[in-house]
């Protein structure tokens, strides 16, 4: 199984996010994790589809939107047309799960479903044969720069064991306080896509920061 580090928007220097996309991508980061916070499903506000298309702009990574707002069903199809390779929504948000993913598959990016921390995993067994990654939250959704919650560990083993009974081929990701310290027991749990923000910007070396990240160092 192949890890993938998915570098929080949110902690790069917004001001300068072409460059930050060519660091990011030289220094071995697979991904872009741009975070969209309405206000009403999180108590934080970030950016949106404007900004997502500037990014598209100007860089080839895989763009992994992360939805935390109210109605995600209402914006996938415009978040596809941003630009975003993958869209994650949250199963507790008001739009209906499968016509959310069955939406974000026909307008072309691939479709992933998130839960936070204190959502079980067995209400998503269900719809793992129809995504292409789960999300399982570390920390409750809003900020950065959180610590990391160690009871979702245990939720990550149950869902990866999951796809490995049924054969699937579903990512999981893992999203808030990813550090050296957590990651190595969010991978041996199941985990294969982290994403990681604070820890990965405030590192001297970016390159060794995702070799560690990855068990690679
Ligand atoms: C939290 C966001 C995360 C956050 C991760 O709601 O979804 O993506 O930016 O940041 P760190 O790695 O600093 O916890
Ligand atoms: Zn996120």
């Amino acid at each position: 199984m192949k890890n993938y580090i998915s570098a929080s928007v949110l902690s790069a220097d917004l001001l300068n996010l072409e460059s930050e996309a060519r660091r990011l991508g030289e220094s071995g980061v697979d991904m872009l994790h741009f975070d969209v916070m309405d206000g009403i499903f999180v108590g934080n506000i970030t950016y949106g589809l404007p900004v997502l298309e500037q990014i598209r702009r100007v860089t080839d990574m895989t763009l992994d939107v992360h939805l935390m707002i109210t109605d995600p069903l209402r914006y996938v199809r415009e978040f596809a047309k941003a630009g975003a390779d993958i869209i994650s929504f949250h199963s507790e948000s008001e739009s209906d799960v499968r016509r959310t993913i069955e939406a974000i598959r026909s307008a072309g990016a691939k479709p992933a479903v998130a839960i936070k921390p204190k959502t079980p995993a067995e209400s998503v067994y269900d719809i793992l044969p129809e995504v292409d990654m789960l999300l399982v939250m570390t920390v409750e959704p809003g900020f950065g720069g959180q610590s990391f919650i160690p009871e979702t560990v245990e939720k990550v083993r149950l869902i990866r064991r999951r796809i490995a009974e049924k054969g699937l081929a579903c990512d999981v990701q893992v999203d808030g306080g990813i550090n050296y310290e957590t990651a190595p027991i969010v991978r041996e749990a199941g985990a294969n896509v982290l994403v990681s923000g604070s820890c990965l910007f405030r590192a001297q070396d970016m390159s060794e920061a995702v070799r560690k990240l990855k068990g690679e160092a």
